[in-house]
């Protein structure tokens, strides 16, 4: 992805201007209720929150929140995340209760010079996701200037992500920035050796991922479900562990890649398996080639980790996406803990992780400030491994996007 165009902050004369601000505060809701069970994403906005509000800017903040399709959820409104943006940076954050229309103009304008205005939720608007220029026109007409703060959001070509920053003088936000400079700097002028570690669940979500980092990388280390079917691409019984055959070719591809381009390519050699999928099933390890009929991969083993720990220890840049197993579960969250401690404890890598599953696991662990950067993208970042130009990036250097709304 090319960032030569991509116009920042500090590019702008800001001084008392109205600034529209898309933000991901897509957060976490603990089960049934509105209590937020992690605030990250609202955190790491603030950088960009105070600097326009130290600039007495109107900070005209918007998000989408969960996935209500175009409708009213009271569930989804933005009131709680507000609530605690409020707390945390201990200043009033009211909220306007729709995000257009005239009564959403008044509450800007008597919004004070350096104070802070919610709207509320953008996907109870059909015009959100479906990037159309009227609902992108009513945003716009709001503010004098747009920042995109929301790289979780940035693979969405939606209104607020593409059509606005169409419409006014539009910037990055400073994480929008650091996550481009970080993920764009790992994939483009990594310090090597470069391992990527790739996991999670289905081999169909990371095959545009696997087929760009197989050619950036100097080591490619599979785990999680998706490990299966690299195991049986290259003719293993995997038992009774879910794989998408129709992806075998692909996965064959990918390592014949890695061969051609003397990429170091780490399989499991030992898994631990389960005889049903739930937490308290009965659990094995086995090496990779004896797994018994009707078991399935639910971690990789603790020779696999062993030998992944000592495939990172000389890394000069760590890149890794998904989970080595079915890390919710504790019986099965040993291979995943044991990476994310041996990449916490590396002193002069540069370790960047993806963020969804990825994060969740190292947060679990306390260990996300001992990362370099851990994405508040989960989407966002894998599309960015992929290599794509993500359409909210697009936007903001005025280029067209190549993503369908
Ligand atoms: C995310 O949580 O990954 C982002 O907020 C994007 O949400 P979406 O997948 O509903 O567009």
């Amino acid at each position: 992805m090319t960032i030569a165009k991509l116009v920042t902050l500090r590019d702008l004369d800001l001084d008392g201007k109205t600034v529209l601000v898309r933000v991901d505060f897509n957060v976490p809701f603990r089960p049934g209720s509105t209590e937020i069970s992690d605030d990250s994403r609202v955190r790491a906005s603030l950088a960009t929150i105070r600097f326009l509000a130290d600039r007495r800017c109107k900070v005209i903040l918007c998000s989408h929140v969960g996935r209500p399709k175009g409708r009213v959820v009271e569930e989804l409104r933005v009131q709680p995340i507000a609530a605690r943006l409020a707390e945390i940076i201990g200043r009033p954050v009211p909220i306007a209760p729709d995000c257009v229309g005239p009564g959403a103009a008044a509450l800007v304008d008597s919004t004070p010079p350096g104070g802070l205005l919610m709207l509320e939720n953008l996907r109870f608007h059909p015009g959100e996701e479906a990037n159309d220029p009227g609902f992108a026109q009513a945003l716009a007409a709001l503010a004098q200037i747009y920042v995109n703060d929301a790289f979780g959001a940035a693979h969405r070509a939606h209104a607020s992500t593409d059509g606005v920053a169409r419409l006014l003088p539009a910037a990055a936000g400073f994480l929008m920035q650091r996550e481009i400079d970080i993920l764009g700097s790992v994939l483009n002028a990594p310090r090597r050796p470069l391992v990527a570690i790739l996991g999670g669940a289905k081999v169909s979500d990371k095959i545009a991922a696997l087929q760009n980092l197989v050619t950036r990388a100097d080591k490619l280390l599979i785990g999680g479900g998706m490990g299966a079917a690299f195991l049986k691409a290259n003719g293993m019984d995997v038992g009774a562990s879910l794989v998408e055959d129709d992806r075998l070719d692909v996965a064959r591809e990918i390592a014949d890649d890695a061969a051609r381009l003397d990429v170091q390519m780490l399989l499991p050699t030992d898994v631990v398996v389960t005889d049903a999928f739930a937490e308290s099933a009965s659990r094995r390890v086995t090496p990779a080639d004896q797994i018994p009929p009707g078991w399935m991969i639910m971690d990789i083993g603790p020779q696999t980790a062993a030998a992944y720990v000592e495939a990172v220890r000389d890394a000069g840049a760590v890149i890794w996406n998904g989970p080595m197993g079915v890390s919710e579960w504790p019986p099965f969250a040993e291979g995943t803990n044991r990476l994310a401690r041996a990449l916490a404890a590396l002193d002069h890598a540069v370790t960047v992780l993806g963020g969804g599953s990825t994060a969740e696991a190292v947060d679990a662990l306390g260990l996300t400030d001992s990362m370099t950067h851990v994405s508040t993208g989960g989407g966002a970042s894998l599309e960015f491994l992929e290599g794509r130009t993500l359409p909210g990036v697009a936007a903001l250097m005025n280029i067209p996007s190549d993503y369908a709304a």
